[in-house]
């Protein structure tokens, strides 16, 4: 089932700091403009790297699923890592049958990348919050 690794998401309390730091420190030039994803509650951008991306989260909004995170980390921190998968109904079945927990309602929701996403939760998989996406179609 498990795919490529398509990114790993870090929280912050300021997407503008991040971009910064990972300019000044790490020297990434390939970063994309922030931009908000409602039905989610955050910001996002990304760090381009050459075989991967940093997704860089911000909360957005009062009711964020990220201001408990952060209430626990204030200077932000790593979130959640993102796997690619062929078919994200079968992968959430998949799942569901080998006893984890998907979060929210189960159906899969549109992440950033425009594709279908679900988050399995992190007690079922070794404290590591896991996103599973549908592969872009030029990825077939
Ligand atoms: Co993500």
């Amino acid at each position: 089932m498990i795919g490529r690794l398509n990114h790993v998401g870090v929280a912050t309390p300021s997407i503008d700091d991040s971009i910064r730091l990972y300019r000044e420190m790490l020297g990434a030039t390939d970063i994309t403009e922030p931009f908000d994803l409602p039905p989610q509650g955050v910001r996002v951008c990304f760090v381009n790297l050459p075989n991967s991306q940093i997704e860089l989260i911000e909360p957005l909004g009062e009711d964020s699923p990220l201001t408990g995170f952060l209430a626990k980390n204030p200077k932000g921190g790593q979130h959640h890592v993102c796997f690619e998968v062929e078919d994200i109904i079968a992968a959430r079945d998949e799942m569901r049958a080998k006893g984890a927990t998907i979060l929210g309602t189960g159906e899969p929701r549109i992440g950033a990348h425009g594709t279908p996403v679900i988050f399995v939760h992190p007690k079922d998989m070794g404290g590591v919050l896991v996103e599973l996406m549908q592969q872009p179609d030029e990825a077939h």
